[in-house]
């Protein structure tokens, strides 16, 4: 049975476009914050849980904000705000697999132009486009994917992937990164 229908729950909202100067404007907020909270910070869950609240409050076209990591050479859901993410996705298939494949960037303005099931992976039917972008730890190596949809056809560009990798890199690849134990 899937889990995807079109009823939106009470707590999500449809996507709301703004222009690119104001995407300007609200990742150099988000940027700021995540920064004060964040900057001598180590703990991986805690970075990924703070930079999905603060990019989301801040930029209302995001409708699902969230983190795959992975995991023994597949993904697995990680962080996340939005409706219910699919758990597991291989190297190479969906949007997010091939940018784990790839370790480049990648921007869907139509994800229905896309094959379902190979080249995307719908989780929400109301996702329209979305943006991948590759993290790295220090020493290079792909830690996860962040993943961003919108319910609206292309609405992500390259100011988006330009502040996106920004802040995968100084939160991920600068400093150290230390993962709190789940089960003490
Ligand atoms: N659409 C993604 C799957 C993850 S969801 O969007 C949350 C993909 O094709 O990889």
């Amino acid at each position: 049975m899937s889990h995807a229908t079109a009823d939106m729950p009470y707590f999500i909202k449809p996507s709301q476009t703004i222009t690119d100067d104001d995407k300007r404007v609200a990742y150099d907020q988000a940027v700021q914050e995540i920064k004060a909270l964040t900057g001598s910070e180590s703990d991986v869950i805690m970075k990924m849980v703070s930079i999905n609240c603060i990019l989301k409050t801040h930029l209302p076209y995001y409708y699902w904000v969230g983190f795959y990591c992975v995991r023994d050479g597949a993904l697995i859901v990680g962080p996340y705000q939005g409706t219910l993410g699919c758990l597991h996705i291989d190297f190479g298939k969906g949007v997010c697999g091939q940018v784990a494949a790839s370790q480049k960037t990648m921007i869907v303005k139509d994800v229905h132009a896309l094959v379902q099931g190979d080249q995307h992976i719908a989780c929400d039917p109301n996702s329209q486009s979305e943006i991948v972008v590759p993290v790295f730890n220090a020493d290079g190596q792909l830690i996860a994917v962040f993943d961003v949809d919108s319910s609206v056809v292309d609405s992500f560009s390259e100011t988006d992937q330009h502040y996106l990798e920004s802040i995968m890199h100084s939160c991920f690849a600068e400093g150290t990164l230390t993962q709190t134990p789940l089960a003490l």
